[in-house]
């Protein structure tokens, strides 16, 4: 069974390898070195039966607000929880360090994504016209937790 659990710097190459795979604008291997030790951050990795990493999810939290920055799990373990137990583990673990809200942008086309922010009580707030660098808008969506 998965289980989710802090993410360290012993899991960076890891990370990086399902960020590589997942992301159409992937970070670097030393961004996600800054955002796993950084203190303001919450990143947490999603580990298979022979504990191998096969997603991530990563936020800062300012104050009492949760960013989420980035999720992705490998395409081979979609479909099957594992996104939502990321998002769900994230958003308990921010409301136990006194988060009140969360919120994240996600492009418009990205159906999947979209469904999994909403199966996890995110509501769209409002759309942010050509937020991306190819001129794709944002959802932005949030959270009271
Ligand atoms: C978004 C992502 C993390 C979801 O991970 P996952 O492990 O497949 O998520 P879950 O299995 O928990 O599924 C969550 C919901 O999304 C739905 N879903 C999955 N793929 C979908 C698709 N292509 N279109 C619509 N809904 C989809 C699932 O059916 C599920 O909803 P349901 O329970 O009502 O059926 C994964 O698709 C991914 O890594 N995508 C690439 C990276 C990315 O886009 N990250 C988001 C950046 S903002």
């Amino acid at each position: 069974m998965a289980a989710v659990r802090p993410a360290t710097l012993s899991d960076i190459d890891r990370i990086h390898a399902v960020e590589l795979a997942c992301s159409r604008n992937p970070w670097t291997r030393d961004g996600i070195a800054s955002g796993v030790s950084n203190r303001n951050s919450i990143f947490l990795a999603a580990e298979d039966d022979e504990k191998r990493i096969v997603g991530f999810v990563c936020s800062s939290l300012i104050l009492d607000e949760l960013h989420i920055q980035e999720v992705a799990v490998d395409r081979y373990c979609r479909n099957r929880g594992l996104g939502t137990l990321l998002i769900n583990q994230l958003l308990q673990t921010a409301a136990a360090e006194n988060a009140k809200r969360a919120y994240l942008e996600v492009r418009r086309s990205n159906r999947a994504a979209i469904r999994l922010y909403e199966k996890c009580g995110f509501a769209e707030e409002a759309v942010r016209t050509a937020f991306y660098g190819d001129g794709e808008d944002a959802v932005f969506m949030s959270i009271n937790i």
